[in-house]
Parts: C-alpha cells; structure tokens; sequence
C-alpha cells in the first residue's frame, strides 16, 4: 500500500510543515515553502537501509573506539582541515559551485593515499568520463602507481543500490557525486527535491554509521551561497568542508565551516593546474607578487583567515570620475565596507574623494573579511590618489574605526611573525595592540614595528605630509 502525501518544506532550512506558510516558523524566512508529493511505502521505508537490530545503552567508559584512528586523506593540508586526517565512519559534505572543482579534489582522494580502496559512485559524469579525467591526475606527482586497481567507479544514481554494492565492496572510503543526483526507491518525489536530499542523506548515513565506512558526499550549493536541497545536509553530516573561490582565477580556498572531529576554522588553499588541484603550502609568497618595478595603489595586508596568517595584497586605483555619480568596486572584499573606509577618509583625513572613481582588488581573486585589512586598503587608496608607491617590504594590520582610529586586531604576534619570515621590513599596526611581552622581544626582530594612531599620522609616516 502507498499513501501519497503532499508536505511543504522550507528551501532555506528545510523545515517540513504539513501545510503551506507565508513564513517558515523555524528560520524565519518568508515565501520559501515549497510543495513536494511525498509517497511512502508501508514498513519498507529504511529496512533495506538500517536492516540492524536496535542499539542498546552503554556506559561511557565500555564504548570501544580504535584510538581515534584517523584514515591518511593523502593530502597534509586536506588532513589539516580535517584535524589530522578522515574518521572512520563519519560522514563529510564536501559543498561548492558547480565548476569549482569539488569532482576533481575527490577523485585525487584515492590517488595519492596508498592502497586506499574506495568507491566512486557518479551520478554526474560517466565511468568513461571519469576515467578521462583521472588519466590527467595521474600525471601529478605522488600519485599512487596502483590507484587504478584501488578505486573502484561505480555510475549509479538509485541509493538502495549504492548500499548495496557498497556494503558488498565493504570500500575504505565512500564517495558520492553528488548527493543532488541520488535518489531513494521510498520517496516519489524526484531526485535534488528537499525530501530526496534528507532521505538520501540520512540513509548513507546510517551505512557509514553501522559499517564504519568514512562517506564523502559532493553538495552543489547556490548562488547564495547555502547548500542547496538545502540547509539539512548541514545537520545530518559530521563535517562541512566548503570549496570556494572565483572559477576565472586559479586559486581555491577549501575552509571547514563545520567539524565534529576538529577544528573549524581551518583552510588550505589549492591552485587548479591543468593536472588537477595542487595544494599551496605557502599562500603568502603567491599572494604577494614581488614587483621589480614599483607601483602605486598596491598594500600588503597582514591577515588571518581560519588559524592561518597569511600576507595578501591589496591593489587600489582612484581615478577622476567619469560619471557624475562616482564609480565604487570592491572584488574579494565588502564594499559596504569599502565605502565606509572612504567615508572616513573623506570625513576623518580631508581628502576629496567624492568625485573619484575608487576600484578595490584582492589578490588571487581570494574573499578576505579580515577586518586587520582596513588598514592596507586605506593605504593602497592613499598610494593610488597621491600616485606614490609604498616602500616595498611594507606591510599593514590594523583595523579602521568610524573616527578613523587605527584599532588593535586579534593576535598580532602571529601576523609580525609571518610578515618577518617573508622578509618584511616594516608592520604598521594599532598603538594598542602589543602586550609589553611581545615589544620586548619585538627589538630584536627583523622588522620594524610602527604603531600607528590614527590615519593623519599615517600618511605621514607614508607620503612625507602630503
Ligand atoms: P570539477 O571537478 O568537474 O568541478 P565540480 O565537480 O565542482 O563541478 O572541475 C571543474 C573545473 O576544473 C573544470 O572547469 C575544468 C577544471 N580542471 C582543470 O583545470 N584541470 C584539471 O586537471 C581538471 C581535472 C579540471
Ligand atoms: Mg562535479
């Protein structure tokens, strides 16, 4: 007997309701109910899936756990995100635009861990497809001689088969790509609808769970930036690692927003290659281009994102406007921030900015939010307006108040110890930022700490009081 049902979810955070809602009552979000059929099979929904018998309580103390043995990802910096490698039986969602490259940096999974045996389940490209693109990894280096032998492809799209030849394969490591395209015999909704996604999800894992099988799931999100098929995914996996950049550039940023078994705020950054992803051990020496001849509107900004400092620069170009109304771009950066920083330089230092066109740009195409950044893009926009080039090896860490007051940033030390190590000569930072400690021994480090009040004593620290 099947009973079809209509239930309305929300697309934001996937919220069921029995019935339609102007507003979803759990997040809040108006007009994002959508209606889905929802056919269920009597007792047959989840039997194939769980199939096991009920769990009973144990102690804390008798719960045996392997040590918390952690499978290699092969990768340094991918097992960095991941706090030291992949848990046996977690389940991770690996979320990215479509062509950012997330379909690449699973499939390298298997190749460069020894002996790994794993599961490529494609629901997107065929095995024949697959396999092209992995002839191109193979020519990385450090790819494992036998991966071909190691990694089985597998182009299904329905989930009781996937567990099926999964739980026959017993694989170290299962993959799908991508959980948009899976689908489950027990709901009639069509695949990527929200209760297909939920479905999909929770049976893979419940597999992961009971075989103690780590399950990679490839999720394409939107636009917007959420998960799409949508927030659920979030709930149910152990891990969130999001793939992010700017497809035209070559850069990558893989963050983890969401770990059960380490950090969060950890990234690795990886260069697209037309062999596959390679990882950037040192972010700083490719993000800071050295420049023999030297050019105005570029600063160098001290920054950190997740755990990591890194350098990045900022590159500014204020030109005469030729609209009446001036032109403002930010690109990897906020430009409601941006046009506050130019408020406070219009308002705070005197300089007529009003009439010019102002263009702001991260280097790498990288999204930096770190407010310590403020100070640079001042100075890259002082340096482009006056069209006097900073001194090379200096660089800037401090955040920019409303009274434009230069403002102490989270863990200084850590940033005038990556400027140093990269050859920096100069770090201009808040006057209320140094514990007496760190001054101490900041005398006798390589580089010259000047701690700046507010951005008229900069400029003229900058541009010799002009
Ligand atoms: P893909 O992994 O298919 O992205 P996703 O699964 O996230 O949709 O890869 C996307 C892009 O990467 C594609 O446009 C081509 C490019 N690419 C390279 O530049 N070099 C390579 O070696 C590979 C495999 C892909
Ligand atoms: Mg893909």
């Amino acid at each position: 007997m099947t009973k079809v049902k209509s239930v309305w979810f929300c697309s934001a955070c996937g919220n069921e309701s029995p019935k339609w809602m102007g507003r979803c009552p759990a997040c809040g979000e108006w007009n994002t109910m959508v209606e889905e059929q929802v056919r269920e099979k009597k007792n047959e929904r989840g039997k194939s899936l769980l199939g096991k018998a009920e769990p009973e309580p144990v102690a804390l103390k008798d719960i045996a756990t392997d040590n918390d043995r952690r499978i290699p990802a092969g990768d340094a910096e991918i097992e960095r995100i991941l706090g030291g490698g992949i848990v046996p039986g977690s389940m991770i969602l690996l979320a990215g635009e479509p062509g950012i490259g997330k379909s690449t940096l699973a499939l390298q999974l298997p190749m460069h861990c020894r002996g790994l045996r794993t599961l490529y389940v494609s629901g997107e490209e065929s095995p024949r497809q697959i396999k092209l693109r992995a002839n191109r990894l193979m020519q990385q280096e450090g790819v494992d001689g036998n991966a071909g032998e190691n990694c089985i492809i597998l182009g299904e799209t329905l989930l009781e088969n996937i567990v099926r030849h999964a739980r026959e394969i017993s694989p170290d490591l299962l993959i799908i790509d991508s959980i948009q395209t899976i689908y489950t015999d027990s709901m009639e909704s069509s695949a990527s609808s929200v209760s297909q996604v939920r479905e999909c999800a929770s049976g893979l894992l419940r597999f992961a769970k009971d075989s103690n099988t780590p399950v990679i799931v490839i999720g394409h999100i939107t636009k917007d930036g959420s998960i799409a098929g949508p927030k659920v995914l979030e709930h149910i996996v152990d891990a969130v690692l999001q793939f992010e950049g700017d497809t035209r550039h070559a850069y990558r940023v893989l963050r983890s927003i969401k770990n059960r078994f380490g950090s969060t705020s950890e990234l690795a950054i990886f260069e697209m290659t037309d062999k596959g992803l390679r990882s950037v051990s040192n972010p700083s020496e490719i993000l800071t281009p050295m420049r023999s001849g030297e050019l105005s509107g570029a600063a160098v900004s001290a920054t950190i994102d997740g755990n990591r400092p890194f350098l990045i620069e900022v590159q500014a170009l204020v030109s005469t406007a030729a609209y009446g109304t001036p032109q403002r771009t930010a690109t990897g950066f906020d430009s409601k921030r941006m046009n506050m920083l130019l408020a406070v330089l219009e308002k705070r230092a005197g300089f007529r900015l009003s009439a010019k066109d102002v263009f702001l740009n991260m280097a790498g195409g990288l999204r930096v939010s770190d407010p310590a950044c403020d100070l640079a893009v001042i100075a890259s926009i002082l340096s482009s307006n006056f069209d006097i080039p900073l001194s090379p090896r200096t660089c800037f860490a401090a955040e920019v108040g409303l009274s434009g007051e230069i403002r102490p940033v989270a863990r200084i030390e850590n940033r005038i110890t990556e400027a140093e190590r990269l050859g920096y000569r100069k770090i201009f930072i808040s006057p209320y930022n140094l514990n007496e400690n760190f001054r101490g021994k900041g005398k006798d480090c390589g580089i010259e700490i000047i701690e700046v009040q507010h951005i008229p004593s900069l400029c003229r620290y900058l541009f010799n009081d002009r």
